[in-house]
C-alpha cells in the first residue's frame, strides 16, 4: 500500500466538498474551499492518497501565535488504518516548523472514536462549547501545547 500525505490542490476541491456533504450533512463549500487555496495565507489544507486514490483531508489555519484544525475526515474504507493519525501528525509538523505554540479543535462530545485519537497525539480538554452545533450538540474544546519556540 502506497500511503502519500500532500498539499491540497485545486483538482482535489471536488473529492473534499462531496465527501464532506457525505460525511458531516455540510461542507465549507467548493467556493470556500477554492478561496482557502489561492488566496489564504494562513491555510494549510493536506490530502492523504492511498495507491493514488484519495482517502481523507485535513484543514488547519496558522492563526499564529496559534493554531486550529477546521475539519478532518478519513473516508470510511480507509479508517483504522492510521490515515486520521498521519494527517494530524502532518498539521502538528507544520506547526513546529511554523514555532507554533497551541493547536486547538473542537469536537463533538459523541465523537468517541475522534476524541479518543485527538487524546492518542497528546491533545487535552480545554473547554466545553455549549450548544456549538446546529443540533443543539456541545463541542469539547481540545488543545495540544506545541511549545512555541524549539
Ligand atoms: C476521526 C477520523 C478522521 C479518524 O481517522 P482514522 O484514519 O480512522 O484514524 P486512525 O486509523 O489514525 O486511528 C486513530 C486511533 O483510533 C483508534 N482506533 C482505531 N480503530 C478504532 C475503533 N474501531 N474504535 C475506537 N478506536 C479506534 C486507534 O487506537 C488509533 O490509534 P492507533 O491504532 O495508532 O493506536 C475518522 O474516523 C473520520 O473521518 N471520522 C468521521 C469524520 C470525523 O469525525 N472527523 C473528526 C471531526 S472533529
Amino acid at each position: 500500500m502506497e500511503i502519500v500525505v500532500r498539499k491540497m490542490d485545486l483538482s482535489d476541491i471536488s473529492f473534499v466538498y462531496e465527501e464532506e456533504v457525505k460525511i458531516f450533512g455540510n461542507s465549507l463549500g467548493e467556493k470556500t474551499l477554492y478561496n482557502e487555496i489561492i488566496y489564504n495565507e494562513m491555510s494549510r489544507y493536506y490530502i492523504v492518497c492511498v495507491d493514488k486514490k484519495r482517502a481523507g483531508y485535513v484543514g488547519s489555519w496558522l492563526t499564529i501565535p496559534n493554531a486550529e484544525i477546521l475539519n478532518l475526515f478519513v473516508i470510511e474504507k480507509y479508517r483504522g488504518l492510521g490515515l486520521g493519525k498521519l494527517l494530524m501528525n502532518e498539521v502538528i509538523k507544520t506547526c513546529m516548523e511554523e514555532h507554533i505554540e497551541m493547536l486547538t479543535l473542537e469536537v463533538r462530545v459523541s465523537n468517541e472514536y475522534a476524541i479518543f485519537m485527538y487524546k492518542e497525539l497528546g491533545f487535552v480538554q480545554g473547554g466545553i462549547r455549549k450548544n456549538y452545533y446546529s443540533n443543539g450538540e456541545d463541542a469539547l474544546l481540545l488543545t495540544l501545547n506545541i511549545g512555541g519556540k524549539i
